[in-house]
């Protein structure tokens, strides 16, 4: 825990590692707040999508991103993103907000405007677990723990054809894979917010192990960077069970 009282835990990578799921269940389990960031892009598509702004137009969706309040209902689990008090739910999950988001996200003027706007959150709410590909990386680069995510591709385009299904869309594997090493490949070379492994990250590769078990090294690794007194207080009123397992987590995250 830093001298000013705030305690941030980073968890980047890239998509279909579980970040999300992995970030929401570590934060209770240690008894931080979850902050997830891509709730928040997926608004600013939305609402350029509902005020027919062009989503090319960075310069316009940055300054929406300035103009609306993003803000949690802290109280929900997860907490509930609200765009100036109003809960978004599930429509920044539908398949139209999917494709929107990556134009937005893409864009440098709008990633500067979301930095803006998630240290914000991070000044008054300073006991977090944050999910996204720049959160160790860009955004809390001097976070008290980072952690990168990652997963094999065929492990990850299984994952997505899984979720897919669920939903009823129907798709192959190999079609899925494609996708996914084309938007590693355009995430990595990206020249703003990258995605690259944050350096002195603790790596994880989820690609063999059960969520559990993840959710198990990361409390390790959190135990091991930050001191069990941290730890021990915050574990106060966990559903979770108790870390077990080592890490094998790689002290130099420069995998990426
Ligand atoms: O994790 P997600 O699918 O909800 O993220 C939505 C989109 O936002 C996805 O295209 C990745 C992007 N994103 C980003 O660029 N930076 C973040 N910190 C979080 C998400």
């Amino acid at each position: 825990m830093s001298a000013t009282g705030s305690f941030i835990v980073t968890i980047d990578g890239p998509a279909g590692t579980g970040k999300s799921t992995v970030a929401h269940r570590l934060a209770k389990r240690l008894g931080l707040e979850f902050l997830d960031t891509g709730a928040m892009y997926r608004a600013a598509a939305l609402e350029a999508l509902d005020r027919g702004i062009d989503l090319t137009d960075g310069e316009a969706i940055a300054q929406l991103v300035r103009e609306i309040e993003l803000r949690f209902d802290w109280k929900s689990d997860p907490p509930e993103l609200l765009v100036d008090g109003k809960p978004v739910g599930e429509r920044i999950r539908t398949p139209q907000v999917t494709k929107a988001v990556s134009f937005v996200a893409s864009n440098p003027m709008v990633r500067a405007a979301m930095v803006v706007s998630q240290r914000k959150i991070a000044s008054l709410h300073r006991r977090l677990v944050t999910e996204g590909r720049d959160q160790g990386s860009v955004v809390f680069a001097d976070a008290d723990v980072r952690i990168y995510l990652d997963a094999r591709p065929e492990i990850r385009a299984g994952r997505r054809v899984e979720q897919l299904r669920a939903k009823g869309i129907v798709t192959t594997e190999s079609e899925v894979l494609a996708q996914i090493i084309e938007r590693d490949r355009m995430d990595s070379s990206r020249r703003d917010g990258p995605l690259i492994c944050p350096r002195g990250a603790d790596v994880v590769d989820t690609s063999d192990i059960h969520i559990d078990e993840v959710i198990d090294r990361l409390e390790e690794i959190v135990r091991r960077r930050a001191g069990a007194a941290l730890v021990e207080s915050a574990c106060e009123g966990s559903g979770e069970r108790a870390c077990e397992g080592s890490c094998e987590g790689h002290a130099d995250g420069n995998r990426a």
